[in-house]
């Protein structure tokens, strides 16, 4: 089964308007002939609309942090994902442990907003993870098995074989802290074996499953060469060019 890598870069509630399209501008130049990894940038929704021109023809896509399950309405402050596609999105993230901690996102919620992006043909990046705590007290797989179960209630197995899941340990994100490689791949494997339960063995072959938590150049090479990894959603270095160019390059090579 060859699933396509991707390296998707979450700036969170980093870049004005201005810094996001200098970004473009070198990443455009960074990356032309390192084809093989799909990439995606998830800046903050103001600077959506115009990334999407400016990295149009690159072949990079475009994502948003998150989104409101509803069409339009009555909401205020929140964004549908008739907007994000309007404004160039394929990919949404949902349910980032950022979001879950500090926003009170439920494991219901992240469903609707799963099945809400699917339904306007976007691409859901659906995070889950352990807390330090959790892992500690050595439920790393319940809760895993608990967020991923809920995430995808409901879906038909064409579209879970056509989203992402990132794997995010919430005590590796933006700590410095990695998880092993041999660590990342087994959860990750893990995950794979509950898709495979709850929507059969093409969903589970097809679906591509991130690691996320303090990736950088350096640990790149070593998480993608698990057999179960396939690709990495990278926060804090996807805000420079250079770190971010370094983690599709090597894993292009790791990969290709
Ligand atoms: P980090 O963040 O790479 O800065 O650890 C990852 C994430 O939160 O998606």
């Amino acid at each position: 089964m060859s699933r396509k890598p991707v390296i998707a870069g979450n700036w969170k509630m980093f870049k004005t308007v201005s810094e996001a399209l200098t970004f473009v501008r070198g990443i455009r130049q960074a990356t032309v002939g390192l084809g093989y990894a799909e990439v995606v940038l998830c800046p903050p929704f103001t600077a959506l609309a115009l990334m999407s021109e400016g990295l149009r023809g690159s072949g990079i896509s475009l994502g948003a942090q998150d989104v409101f399950w509803e069409d339009k309405g009555a909401f205020t402050g929140e964004i549908s994902p008739v907007m994000l596609k309007d404004a160039g999105c394929s990919y949404v993230i949902v349910g980032h442990s950022e979001r879950r901690q500090y926003f009170r996102e439920t494991d219901e919620k992240v469903n609707r907003k799963v099945k809400a992006v699917l339904g306007h043909g976007l691409t859901p990046i659906m995070c889950v993870g352990e807390t330090l705590d959790e892992r500690e007290a050595g439920v790393t797989e319940k809760i895993v098995r608990a967020q991923t179960t809920a995430g995808l209630a409901g879906l038909a197995p064409e579209q879970v074989a056509g989203m992402v899941i990132a794997y995010e340990p919430v005590w590796a994100i933006g700590t410095g802290r990695t998880a092993s490689d041999e660590d990342a791949q087994s959860v990750i494997a893990y995950i794979r074996d509950i898709v495979r339960e709850q929507c059969g063995e093409t969903a589970a072959g097809n679906v591509r499953i991130l690691y996320g938590g303090s990736v950088k150049p350096e640990n790149t090479a070593g998480l993608m060469s698990k057999r179960d990894i396939d690709g990495a959603l990278v926060g804090g270095a996807s805000l420079e060019v250079k770190s971010f160019t370094e983690i599709i390059k090597r894993t292009s090579e790791t990969r290709r």
